[in-house]
C-alpha cells in the first residue's frame, strides 16, 4: 500500500531524528509530543541540525525551509488521522506505549500501518491492543537517526507479509538499509550490543581498567567509532537500563542483568550526554 504521509509519536532524541529523516525524504510528517515545551525542544533540535547541514553546504537554505515546511508538530493524537504509517518513538515504557497504540488505533484509518521504534521490547504486546495486529511491526532506527544507515524491520507472528513489504519499501525510500528480524528480545543489534556494553561496565566496576582505557582499546583496537562506555552515554543510560530490564525479564539470562552501578546512575539522573553526566561529563 502506498505510504504518503508519516506520523511520528515522540520528538525526543530518536523521534526528532526519525521525523527529520522522513521529512528529508520528501514525506509530509506529523510529529507529536506530550506538551508544547517538549515539542518545541524537539523541533528546535531538528532545525539546528538542518542549519549545520546548510553551513556545511550539504543543504541549501531553501532545502531546509522545504523540509521544515513538511513537518507539523502537534500535541493532539487526532492529527495522525490521515497518516498512512505512524512510528511510535516514545519512552521505553510498556504501559505508555500500549496507551499510544490504543489511541492510534482509534484515530487512524483501518489501513494505516502502526510501527514501534522500541529498542527491543516485544512488538506483539503492542499489536494485540489494536484491532489490526497484522498491520503492526517494528521499525527500529539507530542513533543518530539522520546518520545511521540501518533500520531493523521487526515481524511479529501476526504481522502480514504485505505490512513487512511496505515496511521494507519505506525503509529503502529513506535511503536506509533494512534487516528483517523476528520479534525477539533486543532483535539483532541490541541482543549483541548490550552484553558487550555490560561487560565494559562490569570491567570498570571491578577496577580492571579505567573508563578511558576501556573505550580507547575498543576505538583503536577494533576501529569502533565510540568505546562502549561512551556509546552507553550516547544512547542514554536510562534507555540502556530499560532495554536491559525488559530483556532480562524476558530471557532470565544473567548476561542481561543490569549492573548496580547502572541502576544507581539512572536513579541519580546521570543519564549520559543528554543530562551532561554519565560515565563522562559533557558541556
Ligand atoms: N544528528 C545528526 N547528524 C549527526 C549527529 C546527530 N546527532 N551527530 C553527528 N552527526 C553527523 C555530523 O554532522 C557529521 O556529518 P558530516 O560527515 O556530513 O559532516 C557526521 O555525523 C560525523 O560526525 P562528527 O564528525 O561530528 O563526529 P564523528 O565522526 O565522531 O561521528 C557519530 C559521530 C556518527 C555519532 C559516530 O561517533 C558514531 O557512529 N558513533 C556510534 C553510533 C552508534 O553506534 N549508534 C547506535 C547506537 S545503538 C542504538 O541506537 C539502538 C538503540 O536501540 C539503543
Amino acid at each position: 500500500m502506498p505510504v504518503r504521509k508519516i506520523g511520528v509519536v515522540g520528538c525526543g532524541l530518536m523521534g526528532s531524528g526519525i521525523a527529520q529523516v522522513c521529512a528529508q525524504s520528501s514525506y509530509p510528517v506529523v510529529v507529536s509530543e506530550i506538551n508544547n515545551e517538549l515539542l518545541q525542544k524537539g523541533l528546535n533540535s531538528i532545525s539546528s541540525r538542518l542549519s549545520k547541514d546548510v553551513e556545511k553546504g550539504k543543504l541549501t537554505q531553501s532545502d531546509k525551509d522545504s523540509i521544515l515546511a513538511r513537518l507539523k508538530g502537534t500535541t493532539n493524537t487526532a492529527d495522525f488521522s490521515d497518516c498512512d504509517l505512524v512510528i511510535e518513538s516514545a519512552t521505553e515504557n510498556v504501559e505508555v506505549k500500549k496507551k499510544i497504540f490504543t489511541g492510534l488505533d482509534k484515530v487512524c484509518p483501518a489501513n494505516t500501518i502502526l510501527a514501534t521504534n522500541t529498542s527491543g521490547q516485544s512488538v506483539i504486546d503492542y499489536a494485540v491492543v489494536t484491532g489490526r495486529p497484522d498491520k503492526v511491526l517494528g521499525l527500529h532506527f539507530f542513533n543518530p537517526a539522520p546518520v545511521m544507515k540501518l533500520v531493523e524491520v521487526i515481524k511479529t507472528i501476526a504481522t502480514s507479509d504485505a505490512t513487512v513489504k511496505t515496511g521494507l519499501e519505506f525503509v529503502a525510500s529513506l535511503g536506509k538499509t533494512p534487516a528483517v528480524v523476528q520479534d525477539s528480545p533486543g532483535f539483532i543489534v541490541n541482543r549483541l550490543l548490550l552484553p558487550f556494553l555490560l561487560d565494559a561496565v562490569r570491567m570498570l566496576e571491578s577496577g580492571k581498567a579505567t573508563k578511558e582505557d576501556i573505550d580507547k582499546t575498543m576505538r583503536l583496537g577494533l576501529n569502533h567509532p565510540m568505546g562502549p562506555l561512551e556509546l552507553a552515554d550516547f544512547i542514554g543510560l536510562d534507555t540502556v537500563y530499560y532495554i536491559l530490564t525488559a530483556m532480562h525479564e524476558e530471557l532470565k539470562d544473567p548476561l542481561f542483568a543490569p549492573p548496580t552501578i547502572l541502576k544507581k546512575m539512572v536513579t541519580a539522573g546521570h543519564l549520559g550526554r543528554k543530562t551532561g553526566k554519565g560515565f563522562y561529563t559533557y558541556k
